[in-house]
């Protein structure tokens, strides 16, 4: 077992939060997509990210591939490491949102407790967290197979899949759905940015 740190301190700073956004001129949100592999959650956070950017708001993108290139590069597929990837990001979004960027998130994020976990973390922070389901049937998404990767889990050859031999939980009440299968990609970032309207971040 990994062994924890121990006495150790919050460092509170000389800037605020409040400092920051005002700097920025904006306020920071998570905005957190959960779907299957190839809902469509990576296509769609980057169509928004461009009008967010074209609304002259600070944003990134944390997406699912690139982030296990990178920062969970030494992590997998078990039911453990899906927590611990969920988990990080959720702590990483949650320093954005502290900093003031609008975060969007482009993970399965299968396991609904750890969602919630990720939803804790920012109303503590008091930093709004928003979920949004990117639905499509399992049928579709594998029809559209853009990696080839449904194809591999039918034949055995990828073990733990989603949606195939691993559970997908989708959320019981998202704060918004859209599905890929009825939308298109620009309808589906028009519901995400009709609610964030709604909600004041955008105007
Ligand atoms: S998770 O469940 O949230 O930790 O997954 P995530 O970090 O979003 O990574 C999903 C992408 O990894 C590829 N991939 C797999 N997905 C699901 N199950 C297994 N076993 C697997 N192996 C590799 C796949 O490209 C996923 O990308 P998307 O964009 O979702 O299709």
């Amino acid at each position: 077992a990994q062994q924890k740190a121990t006495n150790v301190h919050w460092h509170e700073g000389a800037i605020t939060r409040e400092d920051r956004h005002a700097l920025l001129g904006q306020k920071g949100c998570t905005v957190w997509l959960t779907g299957l592999s190839g809902s469509g959650k990576s296509t769609i956070t980057v169509e928004l990210e461009k009008v967010l950017v074209m609304n002259s708001r600070v944003c990134y993108r944390l997406d699912g591939d690139n982030i296990r290139m990178g920062l969970n590069k030494n992590l997998g597929f078990s039911a453990d490491d899906r927590v611990e990837n969920i988990r990080r990001i959720g702590e990483v979004a949650k320093l954005f949102g502290d900093l003031g960027v609008i975060t969007t998130t482009a993970f399965i994020s299968p396991y609904a407790a750890d969602r919630e976990i990720c939803r804790k973390l920012h109303e503590d922070a008091k930093i709004p967290f928003f979920e949004v389901l990117v639905d499509c049937p399992l049928s579709v998404a594998e029809s559209r197979d853009p990696k080839g990767l449904y194809k591999k889990a039918r034949a055995g050859l990828i073990k733990n899949f989603t949606g195939i031999d691993d559970p997908y939980e989708a959320p019981a009440e998202p704060d918004v759905t859209v599905d890929t299968s009825k939308l298109s990609v620009e309808e589906c970032v028009g519901e995400i940015i009709s609610f964030l309207q709604s909600r004041d971040i955008l105007p």
